[in-house]
């Protein structure tokens, strides 16, 4: 092997960069030449391409987003686009691909693997930490600790003025950044997709705090959530109790940023594992983090199976926030 291609896909988020300068710098530590392929999926059939090297990487371990961009992109799922995604590859002479994203990435890269027999390795990024075969996906760190900013934040104007605040965080289908932001930031509530929530309790929950002497309440919603979105959950509580909710959607600022400690060192190790996979000559693999140690797995097992929520992060919410 001599040289190796490397894109982000899907929704950005922090860490994607430290990612991208690992693959690039342990790929040339092994002697390999690097072509970075820009907007995901759609440049590799677009056929944009640059060449990275030492210095194309320099500088952007601190950044967040990703300096090759990305994109969702349909036509790769279509026969046709997966051709001429192969066809660049072929044009370029590039014999393996690290694909860094999250599971609907590692779909496109695992037929470009079982099918078009090119040697793919997956790197899991994303804020939702949706992924399975990883305990932590990289850029959720850094999207909980703002999301955790943001409810310190909320705390002390919900304080001052005994208010009860309802704030909705991303996620997708998953409940894992609402759960570590509410155990973190001290939340009353956490309503995530992974479990039903009794509104009429938890109310009853809010009013009994209240009435104990608390100036404040924070209610996480996870955007997947069954009992619906922030505002009309926020209705559903003013409804019930009387009190006046104020709502906070945290939005897309939970992508962005310079990434966390945890985020860099993960995306380093993620990084350069992928790399020495493709030399190790392995493919349709992704590269994980289980119990702080790097673990390999099947690219298909990240959506086959489903990552299990840790439940008792919610009953510890409960009693700890009484
Ligand atoms: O998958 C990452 C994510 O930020 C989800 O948490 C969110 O539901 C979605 O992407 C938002 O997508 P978009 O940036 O396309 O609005």
């Amino acid at each position: 092997m001599e040289k190796i291609g490397i894109l982000t896909s899907g929704g950005d988020c922090s860490g994607m960069n430290a990612a991208i300068r690992a693959v690039v710098r342990c790929a040339i530590y092994h002697g390999l030449s690097v072509s970075g392929i820009k907007r995901g999926f759609e440049g590799l059939i677009q056929n944009q391409l640059v060449e990275m090297d030492l210095s194309s990487v320099g500088g952007i371990i601190n950044h967040g987003g990703t300096i090759l961009e990305t994109a969702r992109c349909l036509e790769f799922k279509t026969e046709a686009g997966i051709k001429k995604a192969v066809d660049t590859l072929k044009k370029h002479r590039i014999e393996g691909l690290v694909v860094i994203g999250g599971d609907g990435s590692f779909r496109g890269a695992h037929e470009l693997s079982a099918k078009w027999s090119v040697p793919t390795i997956g790197v899991p990024a994303t804020i939702d930490n949706d992924i399975a075969g990883t305990d932590y996906a990289i850029g959720f760190d850094t999207a909980v600790n703002t999301a955790l900013q943001a409810v310190d934040k909320i705390r002390d104007t919900a304080s001052s003025l005994r208010r009860l605040f309802v704030v909705e965080v991303m996620g997708r289908q998953a409940g894992f950044i609402a759960l570590e932001t509410g155990l973190a930031g001290g939340a009353e509530e956490v309503l995530i997709p992974e479990k039903d929530t009794d509104l009429e309790k938890m109310c009853k929950k809010i009013v009994k705090g209240y009435q104990r002497g608390k100036r404040s309440s924070i209610i996480i919603v996870a955007e997947g959530n069954e009992s619906g979105g922030a505002f009309r959950i926020a209705q559903q509580i003013g409804d019930r109790t009387g009190f006046e909710v104020r709502v906070s959607v945290l939005g897309h600022q939970q992508r962005g940023g310079s990434p966390t400690a945890l985020d860099r060192v993960l995306a380093s190790r993620l990084g350069a594992a992928a790399v020495e996979q493709l030399v190790k000559g392995n493919t349709d693999k992704m590269v994980g983090i289980i119990s702080n140690r790097v673990e390999v797995s099947n690219l298909d097992y990240a959506w086959r199976f489903q990552k299990q929520t840790n439940l008792s992060l919610l009953r510890l919410i409960e009693i700890l926030s009484i």
